[in-house]
């Protein structure tokens, strides 16, 4: 079983090629990444001489790349990650995001399809790793579930809205073996600092500003990227070929009170008087077109495939912030040098 998953680089996708290259010795893994600014091989120190892992440099928007690499590695599978994933950046650069979202999806789509049609009993599976986003943005009550019609907002959601659209046409029209998920919101170790919680942490560390859009009150369903990673193994290998799957923990939280646990946590773990952190909470301008509320409805996994998180918030949230004070040359590199702070460049736009 040889599979390629793209974007292994990245926050998720590290995660999930360091579970299957340990869980899974006699699978043969391959980790596609362009290594954007979001990619960083140093997520993947402890895996990368591993024998059943290889690192391939490439971008998914070039087809005659992937086409070739392809046609020679002969996968079996493909578990998709590969993407832009930042809101904001989205809406200053919406284009970026349909290159790599949608035309990157659609360059991987057909190069399966290629193998699907030689072969297949050799190509088993195109996995898509998608967002609860697509589903629009909920009112105060109501959850998203696998039924729930798309009506993405930001050029983000629409370009991963769309991805979806083309794999499950890959899957109608060319009997493609595709499976696809949408989580909720993650959190955790190697998540760029340029979302909330990393970007918080980042900024309680160097006694910086924490910049709330409004009022703080959107809601978002946390999950802790290693929960994330089991549920995309749990999926992978148990989910029916044409199924999709919502992944979540149940875990909705407004962005002021997941701030304001982060303060009282770090207040404690860097010994500052209780409050010191909080201090620095300051409301900015809201970004266009926020998204009110995010919640999923994850029991079609827990029934089907008995999927459930590991961990609650309180715990992850705890791990996370050890990590990111444990591995400050880690947070220092992608906070410094070429990365130029695209972040802090936004908000002192604001
Ligand atoms: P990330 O931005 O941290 O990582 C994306 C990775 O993709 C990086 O390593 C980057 O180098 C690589 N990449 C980008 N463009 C590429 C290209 N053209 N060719 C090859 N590689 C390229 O993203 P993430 O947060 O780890 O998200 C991974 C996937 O999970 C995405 O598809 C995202 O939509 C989805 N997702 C993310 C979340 C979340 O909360 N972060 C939640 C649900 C779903
Ligand atoms: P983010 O981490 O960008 O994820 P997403 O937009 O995909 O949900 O943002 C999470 C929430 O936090 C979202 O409601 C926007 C808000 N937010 C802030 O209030 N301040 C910030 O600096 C950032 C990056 C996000």
């Amino acid at each position: 079983m040889k599979i390629l998953i793209t974007g292994g680089a990245g926050f998720i996708g590290s995660h999930v090629v360091r579970l299957f290259v340990t869980k899974y010795p006699n699978y043969t893994i391959h980790n596609l990444d362009k290594l954007t600014y979001a990619g960083n091989l140093a997520n993947l120190t402890d895996i990368e001489n591993k024998p059943n892992y290889k690192f391939v440099k490439g971008d998914i928007v070039d087809a005659a790349f992937i086409n070739d690499l392809f046609n020679k590695e002969k996968y079996n599978a493909v578990i998709h990650l590969a993407a832009e994933s930042h809101v904001d950046r989205s809406i200053t650069n919406p284009l970026e995001f349909v290159m790599t979202n949608v035309i990157g999806t659609v360059n991987l789509l057909n190069a399966a399809k290629e193998l699907y049609k030689n072969d297949p009993t050799k190509f088993t599976k195109f996995y898509h790793v998608s967002t609860d986003e697509v589903y629009g943005a909920l009112g105060e009550t109501g959850m998203f579930t696998e039924e729930t019609s798309y009506d993405p907002h930001s050029p983000y959601s629409a370009s991963k809205a769309s991805s979806d659209h083309f794999v499950r046409a890959y899957h109608d029209t060319y009997g493609l073996p595709v499976v696809i998920s949408n989580c909720s919101n993650n959190y955790g170790p190697n998540h760029f600092p340029e979302k909330l919680i990393p970007l918080c942490i980042h900024n309680i560390k160097m006694n910086k500003p924490l910049p709330i859009y409004g009022k703080g009150e959107n809601v978002r369903d946390w999950l802790f990227v290693e929960d994330h990673a089991t549920a995309i193994d749990t999926v992978y290998h148990k989910a029916k070929l044409g199924s999709t799957y919502n992944i979540g923990g149940h875990n909705e939280w407004t962005n002021i009170d997941v701030i304001r646990l982060l303060c009282k946590v770090m207040d404690k773990k860097l010994g500052r008087p209780e409050g010191t952190n909080e201090k620095l909470i300051t409301f900015v301008k809201d970004r266009a077109g926020h998204d009110l509320r995010y919640a999923i409805d994850a029991t079609k996994l827990k029934n089907d495939l008995g999927w459930v998180p590991s961990v609650t918030f309180e715990q992850g949230l705890d791990r996370t912030v050890d990590w990111y004070l444990n591995n400050s040359e880690w947070l220092d590199n992608v906070t410094s040098g070429n990365y130029t702070h695209y972040y802090e460049e936004q908000y002192t736009k604001r």
